[in-house]
């Protein structure tokens, strides 16, 4: 049993393989957090809490001469609002009389085997027996709010999932402003954070600074997660490293506007609390209404970050991702977006086409141009017909002639958008998200779909299902390419607009539910102008999400860098583009390009009929090296050798077979030096008295020497080169 519940003493422990986490309601029902940390096994830690009047802490009703006994220092599980606790709080709310307070106490708890679902909202899944749930009630008893949290405990996965369902159990209304997934609180210590900051073109780059006194924020009101900040945060002692030390992360599964926020109080103990943004935000509970908070993925290491990511790694790839393709090798795919942009014919593609397959790639797609009328991004977005006048062909015989090439054919959809000189947008202006009165901004010349308009996603269901149904699609690129403005939505009553944001995603998750389902096969990669939403949100629905549109890969290697902290490599879509870098114009070779690409779901895009023939050979030879490695992408673990953020010379990675039988480590110089030093690494995780053969020199070493002492390599200058190096563990000795 990983959920333990003493009644008598009101104490409730979770336990994962390598982690415990207890919680305590006392005689008020104010339910405290004890702890969430390495394992300690079965013991009652009230011992470690600390008490003391510490002036100007207010005592709830009842308590008023213990003055000791304050919200404002407690830790706790869930904050109520406007009752004494002046930290970041969970909630903000108006009650039937208009006033702030919630005042949450104990109601229930019971543990129940399986996971918890959330309504209408992406989750973990147990795929049977992994997981109980712990539901713990709480209410308060004037206004009537009561409020679920939901505690998924995953023993052998070491992750525990949480999330709060509110419930107006009262008879007046009451309005949600604000409405967090979790809080943390973290008693003792001295803590790090560590978040991905980023850029459309550079996203998700770590920066780690300590926690003050002060409350920081990671947030997006942009309708998407977003390139500047990710939903995912990391809390590490001071000295954690990729090896050792003390962290813990917080992964919103959410796609849409979110807060992470963290403070240090005056008795310098640690909260952190994550859920959908409050900015823009409310939520109108009737009597019987119910409003569900997303979820957060908590897990919690003491061997560094290397270890937390490993953990987030295995959980997403078995727990978040439902595609069938998620254990299997994805189809090495050329995309011709880089190739031809939106100038193109069926002619075009098919001779793009026949040069790949020649060369051994397996998927063509075909990116934005196809449909409507669109020969730039100023139109077209909404009229979903196939625009043979430009493709030369209908939709049926192109894909027929790549299929008969023995190449599986993939498509780009952008279907939350609308230009306004498309036909959708004439009959239905009032579906766009717009403000009366007011001319919309506009994002890449286009406006954003209200998706909270149930017959929004009825006609995007229609649309695409019969996109899939009547021809022969194996792959689809689900694009978003611009951030909300003019959050209004025509459906809904002035008082209800803070809304309009939340159930955009929630329409957004059902339509994606729906078409996931209903074609299982087809394997989706979602991307917002590249990474713009990788979170665990999506990648419920698309197992791979392209991570970003720099294919530079000096900079992509920044990028997959900081994507891993809390992402699976097999999830990055990564390929293979032109030299010079049409983003950057910095040429690099080709070899460097593909060693890269290779550490995500691989494939070109550019055209591969400029390559001479010498290039072409080496097309031939990263397709098959890539196949043999593709295991290793989706079932290995990924080691960070170096911190590509901070790296001035070389950057270098490893991925480890769970047997530890094969690892494959990757070096790219980043910055070629004059009169170097030599390039020195040390492998990670291989058996230490087992013999290994080395690709590179073709010597054999130990598991501890590749460890402890480690690789020098050649010296390698010149246009940024790289090395890929397999490692394979001899069978005799
Ligand atoms: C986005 C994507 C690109 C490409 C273009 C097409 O920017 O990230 O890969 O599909 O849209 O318009």
């Amino acid at each position: 049993m990983s959920i333990r519940i003493d009644r008598e003493n009101g104490l409730i422990t979770l336990h994962t393989a390598h982690t415990s986490y207890q919680m305590w309601a006392d005689r008020l029902g104010v339910v405290h957090h004890l702890y969430y940390g390495p394992a300690v096994g079965d013991c009652d830690l009230r011992g470690l809490e600390y008490y003391s009047d510490c002036g100007f802490s207010p005592q709830p009703a009842g308590m008023d001469r213990q003055r000791d006994y304050s919200l404002d220092n407690l830790c706790q599980e869930y904050t109520g609002s406007g009752v004494g606790d002046y930290r970041i709080g969970c909630l903000r709310l108006a009650g039937p009389d208009g006033s702030r307070a919630a005042d949450f106490r104990f109601v229930s708890a019971e543990a129940v085997p399986g996971k918890y679902a959330l309504p209408g909202l992406p989750a973990a899944c147990d795929n049977g027996g992994e997981c109980e749930t712990l539901r713990l009630k709480l209410k308060d008893v004037v206004n009537g709010l009561a409020v679920t949290l939901l505690y998924g405990v995953y023993e052998a996965a070491d992750l525990i999932t949480r999330a709060a369902v509110f419930v107006n159990e009262g008879e007046g209304t009451i309005r949600l402003d604000k409405a967090a997934s979790a809080c943390l609180d973290l008693p003792f210590g001295q803590w790090e954070l560590i978040h991905f900051q980023g850029r459309h073109c550079m996203e998700r780059q770590p920066e780690r600074a300590p926690l003050g006194h002060t409350i920081q924020t990671l947030r997006s009101a942009r309708g998407a997660s977003s390139h500047q900040h990710n939903p995912f945060a990391i809390l590490a002692a001071p000295h954690t490293t990729e090896e050792a030390g003390e962290c813990l992360g917080a992964m919103l599964v959410w796609s849409g506007n979110f807060k992470i926020e963290c403070e240090v109080n005056q008795m310098q103990s640690t909260r952190l609390v994550a859920g959908v943004s409050d900015d823009d935000f409310s939520w109108t509970l009737e009597p019987g209404g119910q409003f569900a908070a997303p979820e957060v993925l908590f897990c919690y290491s003491e061997a560094g970050l290397g270890e937390l990511s490993a953990r987030y790694h295995r959980f997403l790839q078995h727990n978040i991702i439902r595609s069938v393709w998620r254990d299997k090798p994805r189809p090495i795919l050329i995309n011709n977006w880089e190739a031809t942009y939106m100038d193109f014919d069926a002619q075009r593609i098919l001779d793009i086409a026949r040069q790949a397959r020649e060369l051994g790639v397996e998927m063509l797609v075909l990116d934005d141009g196809w449909f409507g009328q669109r020969s730039d991004d100023t139109s077209g977005l909404g009229d979903w017909q196939v625009n043979e006048a430009k493709l030369g062909c209908t939709l049926d015989q192109l894909i027929g002639q790549v299929r008969e090439m023995g190449l599986l054919f993939g498509l780009w959809v952008e279907p939350e958008m609308v230009c306004a000189n498309t036909a959708l947008y004439a009959a239905h202006p009032d579906w766009a998200l717009t403000i009366p009165g007011r001319a919309p901004s506009t994002g890449r010349s286009q406006l954003v779909l209200d998706l909270g308009r149930p017959e929004v996603v009825e006609y995007l269901y229609g649309t695409f299902h019969r996109l899939l149904a009547g021809h022969d699609i194996a792959y689809i690129k689900w694009d978003m390419n611009r951030n909300m403005t003019d959050v209004y939505s025509r459906a809904l009553p002035p008082e209800r607009q803070g809304e309009a944001a939340h159930r955009y995603m929630l329409g957004l998750y059902d339509l994606l539910g729906r078409l996931t389902r209903d074609f299982p096969q087809v394997l989706f990669e979602g991307c917002a102008g590249g990474g713009g939403r990788f979170d665990a949100g999506m990648l419920y629905y698309c197992p791979q999400i392209w991570c970003s549109d720099d294919t530079d890969p000096i900079h992509r290697i920044k990028i997959q860098y900081g994507t891993s902290f809390g992402y699976p490599p097999c999830t990055m879509g990564s390929h293979v583009s032109a030299s010079p870098n049409h983003q950057t114009g910095r040429s690099t070779l080709l070899s460097t390009r593909a060693v890269v690409a290779m550490a995500g779901t691989f494939g070109y895009e550019l055209d591969l009929q400029k390559l001479t023939g010498d290039e072409k050979e080496m097309v031939r030879a990263q397709i098959a090296r890539c196949k043999q490695l593709q295991p290793l992408l989706l079932e290995g673990r990924c080691e960070r050798l170096t911190n590509a953020v901070a790296d001035s010379c070389f950057t270098a990675w490893q991925f480890t077979a769970p047997d530890r039988s094969r690892a494959a480590v990757s070096v790219v110089v980043i910055d070629p030096q004059a009169n170097p030093w030599p390039i020195h690494i040390r492998l990670r995780g291989l058996d230490p008295d087992a013999l290994y053969h080395e690709s590179l020199t073709e010597r054999v070493y130990t598991g501890a020497a590749l460890c402890r002492a480690g690789l020098t390599l050649p010296i390698m200058q010149g246009d940024y080169p790289a090395v890929q190096i397999m490692i394979e563990r001899m069978e005799s000795v």
